[in-house]
């Protein structure tokens, strides 16, 4: 059994000067980033790479016609290294230009994971979440399919992780917020992950603890108090990655696809939807084993009785980044038989991850119990 992989070099830098002078960048180099990344962080240091900003090819969560517009306007073939700088879509979008050898994505999807890496990767997150520069996967919205998928490949390994904690200093707190869950959620999905091992669990359990003490600092001093943790988060979230990238995630991620997919739900804040009803689905079916190890340590963090930690934490969260029911985003009830069809359906490779079994009737289960708020 696969205990824990780790694959690319972890870096870590004050600045984005003291990266850009380490790594050399040159004409030889893909830069896809965010325009309101790149100017204020690296438009002053004087960088030849040629530099792509992924949302003049449209805005939200990364699918296949973003990343074709991408292939088919930059000739890869001039580049030994793609350097992506910013969020999930950013890096699921510069793990793809890793491997490309021609315009279109689903001939990727049908070969996966069987292609080889075709130039360098560097990846740099800008948020406090995905722990995606230390995964081997990548999540598309498939237009022609009407789902969202996971790639999933050894050649998107990136050869470096870089963390630089300046990048997050603009971020505005609801997105630090909705990202920082997911770098929660990813902790917890893969420590009661069955492929879950004692070298995950140390970078899982670790990642629950920073997050949460972050969360409880932010709460009582306020969210300018964030300012101070945002080394603290990178690495939370970086630690979150290592746990999913061997362990995986699991239902929450399964069940929030639809709603990212369909309501255009950011990826954290469609996770924060449905993650507390899993919990409470499988708190339902039998708190054994590691759910309950893990109700024993949050319980300890946030100093409450063990009996009312799912409360304790479900009040922190709402204090962090207030909840919205299903129905809120625009979900509708047809829609929740519909959700569950397509996790049913297309999502096995998440829901094989859960922590017990969940049918067709649990899924839609949680969806309804997660789509009007009770009164
Ligand atoms: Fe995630």
């Amino acid at each position: 059994m696969k205990q824990i992989i780790f694959r690319p070099e972890i870096e870590r830098f004050d600045t984005c000067r003291e990266f850009v002078r380490e790594f050399c960048l040159d004409e030889q180099d893909l830069i896809l980033t965010n325009e309101f990344i790149y100017r204020p962080y690296f438009g002053e240091l004087s960088i030849k790479a040629t530099v792509v900003f992924q949302e003049q090819y449209g805005a939200g969560e990364p699918s296949d016609e973003m990343v074709e517009s991408i292939l088919r306007d930059a000739d890869l073939s001039c580049f030994r290294r793609v350097i992506g700088i910013g969020g999930g879509t950013v890096m699921d979008i510069a793990k793809v230009l890793a491997v490309a050898g021609e315009a279109k994505l689903d001939p990727l999807y049908e070969q996966a994971p069987n292609f080889t890496r075709l130039r360098e990767l560097v990846l740099i997150p800008t948020t406090c979440g995905t722990g995606s520069e230390v995964t081997n996967i990548a999540v598309f919205a498939r237009t022609r399919l009407g789902v969202k998928m996971g790639l999933v490949s050894d050649s998107m390994y990136a050869s470096s992780a870089v963390m630089i904690p300046e990048l997050l200093s603009g971020l505005p707190f609801s997105v630090f917020a909705s990202a920082s869950i997911d770098a929660l959620v990813h902790a917890v999905e893969s420590i009661l992950s069955p492929k879950a091992t004692s070298y995950t669990k140390l970078f899982g359990y670790e990642a629950v603890k920073m997050i949460l003490k972050g969360y409880q600092r932010i709460a009582a001093e306020g969210k300018d108090a964030r300012k101070e943790l945002f080394g603290d988060f990178l690495t939370a979230a970086n630690y979150a990655g290592l746990s999913f990238g061997t362990a995986g995630c699991a239902a929450v991620h399964a069940l929030s696809y639809p709603l990212g997919s369909m309501y255009h739900v950011p990826h954290g804040e469609s996770n924060y939807a449905i993650f507390m009803g899993v919990m409470r689905a499988y708190l339902e079916l039998g708190e054994e084993g590691e759910l309950h190890r893990l109700g024993i340590f949050m319980a300890d963090v946030l100093g409450c009785p063990e009996s009312d930690v799912w409360n304790h934490l479900e009040a922190l969260l709402e204090q962090i980044l207030p909840l919205k029911p299903l129905c809120d985003y625009g979900v509708t009830e047809e829609d929740l038989s519909r959700f569950t069809e397509s996790v049913m359906t297309t999502q096995g490779r998440l829901m094989a991850n859960n922590f017990t079994g969940l049918n067709g009737e649990c899924v839609l289960g949680i969806y309804r119990g997660l789509w009007k708020r009770e009164p």
